[in-house]
């Protein structure tokens, strides 16, 4: 099958991309160094190509991912790096957990008792490290770790996540900044004790030092725009390939719209164009000075400006090697 036999819109992902992007990863985080998150890509079959590049402990955002990896059997420790409440989700955690060592984050009394009833035996405690979202005051971590030891809980380490630096493209800044919250996160743990601290994206991975022990990076492997600017080791694996359906003389437009893109960072790009916008069903873009002009069924490459959402609007990536399909892989762990 060729990639212009696909019905479109259509997920597509670069193996030779993809493959550069988890070696360059594997390297510089071996092992668990890298809990490598898997809400970036939402597939099993992904997951299984990260696991044979040494990573076997994942993250995951939702009850579903970790439900779904144990499922499959991939991975030997699942963190979901977020709070849940739902008793019926935290008991399809505890039953994952009776086949694979599931650790869920806390950040406060209610979630910490949530999971103890739930008979989720191991914890993390959630720290705010400066994203205005979930953790707790960093003077706060002592005390819900020792609440979750009397529930029985086993207390494994602190967590954050300086989500508010990924997009500072400055490299210098970026680590500058992160000093603040890294000195926040090892400030709790040495409150809180236990083996983990665990911590950061795609675009802090190898600004870390050792008083981190692990890295919860995942659009390294399919990356965007978006991270595009911050000039890492990493190459665009990920497109969403569309069909021309229409060209006049100022533009032409293909079926990449809004319901095919996560749109949060903005327009999608195409190479050797400028896009104008995107509604529902379309992008509209003009082809920049000297390019071909596009024509009615010609295929055009969309690029992502946020790889997250993007995938989990997708029920299926076709792994490509230049333009032949080589596989079809379901992304199997969309919902929650
Ligand atoms: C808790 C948590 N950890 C890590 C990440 C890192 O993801 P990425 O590598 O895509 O920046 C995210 C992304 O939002 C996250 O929410």
């Amino acid at each position: 099958v060729h990639v212009a036999d696909l019905p479109t819109p259509a997920l597509v992902l670069d193996a030779d991309a993809l493959a550069a992007n988890l070696a360059t990863m594997a390297t510089a985080c071996p092992g668990g160094r890298l809990r490598p998150h898997v809400k970036a890509h939402k597939c099993t079959a992904l997951a299984a190509e990260q696991a044979r590049y040494g990573h076997t402990t994942f993250t995951c955002a939702t009850p579903r991912e970790a439900a779904g990896l144990a499922a499959a059997g991939i991975g030997d420790d699942l963190l979901i790096a977020n709070e849940v409440v739902d008793p019926a989700r935290l008991r399809m955690l505890a039953e994952a957990a009776e086949r694979v060592r599931v650790t869920i984050a806390v950040d406060s009394a209610e979630t910490v008792a949530a999971a103890a009833a739930a008979g989720l035996r191991d914890v993390l405690v959630d720290v705010n490290v400066g994203l205005p979202r979930c953790g707790c005051a960093p003077d706060d971590a002592g005390r819900l770790a020792d609440l979750a030891r009397r529930a029985g809980l086993t207390v494994r380490g602190v967590m954050g996540y300086e989500g508010h630096l990924m997009g500072v493209v400055e490299r210098v800044e970026r680590s500058a900044a992160l000093e603040r919250s890294v000195g926040a996160l090892v400030a709790a743990h040495a409150e809180v004790g236990g083996d983990i601290v665990s911590t950061g994206g795609t675009g802090t991975y190898d600004l870390h030092d050792d008083r981190v022990t692990e890295v919860q990076a995942g659009s390294y492997a399919l990356m965007d725009t978006h991270y595009a600017r911050l000039g890492l080791p990493f190459v665009q694996s990920l497109f969403v390939v569309g069909s021309v359906v229409s060209v006049s003389p100022q533009w032409a437009v293909a079926d990449v719209g809004l319901k095919a893109l996560g749109m949060d960072h903005g327009n999608p790009s195409i190479d050797g164009a400028a896009v104008r916008f995107c509604s529902d069903e379309h992008v509209t873009f003009t082809a920049h000075d000297g390019r071909p002009r596009p024509r009615v069924g010609d295929r055009v490459r969309v690029v992502p400006a946020h790889c997250d959402p993007t995938v989990a609007m997708h029920d299926q990536v076709w792994l490509l090697r230049d333009d032949e399909v080589l596989e079809r892989w379901a992304i199997d762990l969309r919902g929650w």
